[in-house]
């Protein structure tokens, strides 16, 4: 069994790679095989609108882009489980990320109503967002609403649903001290950072469990 880890933070080592270490530790006590990409160590490009892989006369489910997403693309077919994950910027995605789904999922996709995807099977996967928010605020600006459309197209090409994991209140900063940040409280986000974010690594290491098992039902 093999899952793969799209980090889609430009910090490799901060909230969003730690938790795709805890749910790649997770998978990897279930025997499974494990990979994390780093997409801000790759030199790539989101979708340029070739419709390549939409051509009658070209094989559908690949990528004509060629950089260092390409390697990657075709590696995601073979895997068992695609885990996500993203700090949130702007109420969205990261652009690494944004980018990376324009062609992992674009590209898996046609414009049939038969066809929801030509990805060559079915796999579980699940989606880390780490942000700074709080849980209520993120119901109070109706953030998972905005978030609902990547997990839509997500499931139209894996065909199965993504466990979610959404991290709030993140600690940015190595020293508050040093940054203007008065629009938050440096102890509420040190009490976050001890409390809640070792609860949140559990549950990542939980989905790695989980989706491995998932993934060999
Ligand atoms: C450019 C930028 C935009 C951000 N926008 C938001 C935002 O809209 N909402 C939010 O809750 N956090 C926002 N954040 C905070 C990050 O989502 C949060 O600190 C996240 O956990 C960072 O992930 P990392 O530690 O893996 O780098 C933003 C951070 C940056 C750098």
């Amino acid at each position: 069994m093999k899952l793969i880890a799209i980090n889609g933070s430009p910090r490799n080592n901060w909230n969003t790679g730690k938790l795709l270490d805890k749910v790649l530790e997770g998978a990897k006590s279930e025997n499974a095989e494990v990979e994390l990409v780093n997409l801000y160590d790759l030199e790539y490009q989101g979708c340029v609108s070739c419709f390549r892989c939409k051509r009658k006369d070209k094989k559908h489910g690949k990528c004509a882009m060629k950089d260092d997403l390409t390697p990657i693309l075709e590696k995601l077919k073979e895997v068992d489980a695609i885990i996500f994950g993203s700090p949130i910027y702007f109420s969205a995605v990261s652009s690494g990320m944004s980018a990376f789904l324009e062609r992992f999922l674009f590209s898996n996709m046609i414009y049939s109503n038969e066809i929801p995807t030509v990805f060559p099977k079915k796999i579980p996967s699940a989606f880390i967002y780490t942000m700074n928010i709080t849980k209520e605020q993120m119901k109070e600006y109706g953030m998972e609403e905005k978030l609902k459309i990547f997990q839509y197209y997500i499931y139209r090409i894996l065909g199965k649903k993504s466990e979610l994991l959404y991290a709030y209140n993140t600690y940015q900063f190595k020293d508050y001290d040093k940054y203007e940040s008065s629009m938050f409280s440096k102890e509420e986000k040190i009490i976050s950072k001890n409390e809640q974010f070792p609860i949140d690594c559990k549950k990542a290491f939980e989905i790695g469990i989980n989706i491995v098992k998932s993934a060999n039902k």
